[in-house]
């Protein structure tokens, strides 16, 4: 943002600046779901942000869900919440539930400028990026997007994730988290994400690069396509 200010809080650093004529606060979240949490938290108590978009990387588990499509969450749950016998497996205790849902709104709006930019991206790549991740037009899928504190690297585990959650389209560690501070507070959330592996034996392999080469270009372009259709 051309007229950014860094501030930190909790050791992290949130640039508070202008984007297309939008008040926004920007931060990179940390891994796992409290650093989630925490950085949710500030931006809710400590900055006043009225809603949130979290964009970034995840793991693809349903069939069809390739990498460099993108998933727009409409529901999130934490696969590795598990306080059985004395909730159901998967229950987050004291909310009666395992699901949280995404705003509405504000979903519709991101599905709708991801869809707006996201045919135009590959061809803005490198031509061996595109060759090294084969990424052809990119999907936009929206549903179940599961969170847990375990980056899934072995077709064992995602197999596992597919069956106990069959509706899953895609994993990664932040997303639930996000979802449950935003349900205690009231805020309006909507995430995007770019898929970056396919959670099984490969999934480790040149993430660094998926990320900086492809993932931040497409969370930039869909984010730059939300700001503009408001
Ligand atoms: N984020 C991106 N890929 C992921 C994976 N395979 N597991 C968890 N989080 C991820």
């Amino acid at each position: 943002m051309p007229d950014e200010q860094p501030q930190t809080v909790g050791g992290r650093a949130y640039w508070r600046g202008h984007l297309h004529g939008a008040e926004v606060i920007a931060v990179l979240s940390g891994i796992g779901k409290v650093a989630a949490a925490t950085t949710a938290t500030a931006l809710i108590e400590r900055f006043g942000v009225q809603r949130i978009v979290f964009t970034g990387v995840a793991g693809g588990l349903a069939p069809g869900v390739r990498v460099g499509d993108v998933v727009v969450a409409h529901r999130f749950l934490q696969h590795d919440m598990d306080a059985s016998p004395l909730f159901p497996r998967h229950e987050v205790p004291g909310y009666a539930r395992s699901r949280f849902d995404a705003d509405v709104a504000l979903t519709a709006a991101l599905r709708q400028a991801s869809e707006r930019v996201l045919h135009a991206l590959p061809a803005q790549l490198d031509e061996g990026v595109r060759a090294e991740f084969h990424l052809q037009t990119p999907r936009c899928h929206q549903g179940l997007l599961i969170s847990g504190d375990r980056f899934v690297s072995t077709t064992a585990e995602s197999d596992a994730l597919r069956k106990i959650l069959p509706d899953a389209l895609a994993v990664e560690m932040e997303g639930a988290a996000f979802a449950q501070v935003c349900h205690d507070y009231g805020v309006p959330l909507a995430v995007v994400r770019t898929i970056s592996d396919r959670a099984d034996d490969a999934a480790h392999v040149d993430f660094p690069r998926f990320l900086r080469e492809v993932a931040s270009r497409y969370s930039a372009a869909i984010v730059e396509a939300l700001l503009l259709q408001r």
